[in-house]
């Protein structure tokens, strides 16, 4: 097999720099690929990645208290509600490719593995590009595509707000935000199936599946920087949800899920 000619965190930052939904996605197929075959790393600390990940003209970013409500028995409730899980997995795939690119020197720096906290990533982001794929295809086939509903910008805010710490980062994006997906998504799925729309139902149930995977990724990395930290894991996830996402962890919790994907009970139910 001939070299690569550009090595992993090159791949994963084309993702974060591509706007348009199509390139984004394609990029993140690509670096899955260029990963399969064995890229190299390159240079750990000569990448960084855009302060923030180009994204497509729409959808318009508005608070959240602007996204659309609608009731799921209408065909416009349910583009609405797929086109918000759509950009929920838009934001994943830049979560989890800035996470690559951002940490991986951090990981190094602490004498852990950074390829493969790179390639973990890596395939966390490509899982999203897929999820991304599999939502967008109900909504067209609703009539709908991305773009057509304004989204809010809550997801990449969070991620902003632990840009400079890699601790606090595996707290937010994957324990606390990617878990909060565990919690709801059962009811969505059930909700859909019940208004007979069974094919976003079953694509659902594949994001569902996938997510506890990606919540276990985040914990493992968790508990590997802790360890290497000498800090407690528990006094430290509680210590970071406080100063970062105070009042976002609430039940009801998804406990088969959460014990799935390994995320001790004490982190989110303390007393
Ligand atoms: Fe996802
Ligand atoms: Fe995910």
């Amino acid at each position: 097999m001939s070299a690569p000619s550009i090595t992993l965190l090159e791949a994963a930052i084309r993702v974060l720099r591509a706007a348009a939904p199509d390139e984004k996605v394609a990029a993140a197929q690509n670096a899955a690929l260029l990963q399969e075959a064995a890229a190299s790393l390159g240079e750990i600390g000569e990448y960084a990645p855009p302060d923030r990940p180009a994204r497509p003209q729409q959808p318009a970013l508005v608070s959240p208290a602007q996204t659309p409500r609608r009731g799921l028995g209408s065909q416009e409730g349910r583009a609405a509600l797929l086109h918000a899980i759509g950009h929920i997995e838009f934001n994943a795939i830049d979560l989890a490719f800035d996470m690559a690119v951002r940490f991986a020197g951090a990981v190094d720096a602490l004498g852990l593995d950074p390829r493969r906290f790179v390639t973990d990533w890596i395939a966390v982001g490509s899982d999203e590009a897929r999820h991304f794929g599999l939502i967008t295809d109900r909504l067209n086939a609703l009539g709908g595509e991305y773009g057509d509903f304004p989204a809010h910008d809550g997801l990449w805010e969070a991620a902003a707000k632990t840009r400079h710490d890699l601790t606090a980062r595996l707290v937010v994006a994957p324990l606390i935000l990617e878990a909060r997906g565990l919690d709801v998504t059962p009811g969505m799925i059930k909700k859909l199936a019940a208004v007979g729309d069974q094919k976003s139902a079953d694509a659902l149930q594949i994001i569902y599946d996938d997510e506890i995977g990606h919540v276990a990724c985040g914990r493992r990395w968790f508990h590997k920087v802790c360890i290497e930290q000498g800090a407690d894991p528990t006094a430290t996830f509680l210590m970071l949800k406080e100063k970062y996402v105070p009042g976002v962890l609430r039940p009801p919790f998804n406990h088969t899920a959460r014990d799935q994907a390994g995320l001790p009970r004490l982190f989110y139910e303390p007393n």
